[in-house]
């Protein structure tokens, strides 16, 4: 598998998002299977996990701790997001972005995942006047070996420069797809310019661009698309013009509708690398194989250019994903 560099971190150029082992798409895979397809991926060469604390409340970290603990340590990157607020589990409100509430979130952070370090620490959620407080935190976590690298996530290009100039950043993590492109306005040509890399989360768009999926799928349970727009059968089928963009470019290369999107965000810069979710071996191979296909600047430039006439319905929006009530109420994204 190619290689990228997030600032000191060396990752496959696709990771894999593991949210979806315990939270937000439905019915999730037993523990068991789940380790066994997070080992799979490590061994078809992807070494760069994702996870948050905010997670199935705690839970996806375990699961992940679970899952790495059985690889060689120094040969996976964690990346890991904070959010000390208060939500089940966390006794500590008050403390919330303070260093007092980032080392007990932290602490909870490694003991789950069973590490002495995190590669990668996020914040996950900003919050507006405490940028440059947190990022001098991060540094001070930084020299101490207990993360070797922050982020923020779904940051304003604002956000980001106060943060940067106090600890430099070494990757932001935010909606990127074919579906999602608010980001190329300001943060992706900020993050070109100051080496900064970019972490593209929900690069499948949900799995919508995969073109697996119809107006006529039924989801349940707390899986998200339940509640997002970009699910809604109406929006589904007003997005047909982007699966036939993304169909025929996949027919000319004699790839899948899932390797184009893929190698699309893959192709928007060396900085930038997808995490796409995957719970099925099948799909692992199929999206880990994307980091080889080649798209020519020429085919690039057709692309976005045919993408560019393209309306997009509906999105993947906080505001929504709580209406399924498994996000704590201070979730504003
Ligand atoms: N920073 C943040 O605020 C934030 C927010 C959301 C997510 N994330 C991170 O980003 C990761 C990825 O995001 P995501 O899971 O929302 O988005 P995604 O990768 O765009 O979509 C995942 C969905 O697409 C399906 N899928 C993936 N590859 C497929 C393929 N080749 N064929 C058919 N279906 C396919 C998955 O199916 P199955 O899983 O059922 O196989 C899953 O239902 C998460 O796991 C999480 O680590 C971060």
């Amino acid at each position: 598998m190619k290689k990228r560099k997030l600032g000191v971190l060396e990752v496959s150029a696709i990771g894999m998002g593991c949210m979806g082992f315990t939270h937000a798409y439905g019915e999730t895979p037993s523990e068991s299977d789940g380790i066994a397809l997070v080992h799979k991926a490590f061994e078809l060469g992807c070494n760069f996990f994702d996870t948050a604390e905010m997670y199935s409340y705690f839970k996806n970290e375990e699961f992940v701790g679970k899952a790495l603990k059985e690889l060689p340590r120094d040969k996976v990157i964690i990346s890991d997001k904070f959010w000390p607020e208060k939500f089940e589990g966390h006794d500590f409100a008050e403390e919330k972005l303070s260093e007092a509430g980032i080392r007990k979130s932290l602490e909870g952070s490694l003991r789950r995942l069973q590490t002495d370090y995190i590669d990668l620490y996020t914040e996950h959620q900003m919050d507006d006047g405490t940028e440059e407080q947190v990022a001098f935190i991060m540094g001070k976590l930084i020299a101490e070996g207990k993360i070797r690298a922050w982020g923020q996530s779904s940051p304003t290009l604002d956000q980001i420069k106060k943060a940067h100039a106090v600890t430099p950043i070494t990757a932001i993590q935010s909606e990127y797809s074919m579906m999602e492109r608010k980001w190329e306005r300001d943060v992706i040509p900020f993050c070109a310019a100051n080496n900064i890399g970019f972490v593209a989360f929900s690069p499948m768009g949900n799995g919508f661009l995969s073109g697996k999926y119809s107006s006529k799928d039924e989801f349940k349970g707390n899986d998200v698309r339940r509640v997002i727009t970009r699910f809604d059968p109406k929006n589904m089928d007003a997005n047909q013009p982007l699966l036939d963009l993304i169909n025929r470019f996949a027919a000319d290369k004699e790839e899948t509708p899932a390797q184009i999107a893929l190698a699309w965000v893959l192709t928007g810069g060396d900085f930038i690398v997808p995490i796409p979710g995957m719970r099925k071996e099948s799909r692992i191979r199929e999206n880990l194989d994307a980091a080889d296909v080649e798209l020519t600047a020429t085919e690039y430039a057709a692309l976005t250019d045919e993408l560019n006439k393209i309306k997009i319905y509906g999105t993947r929006s906080g505001k929504d994903i709580k209406k399924l009530g498994t996000v704590p109420d201070n979730v504003n994204k």
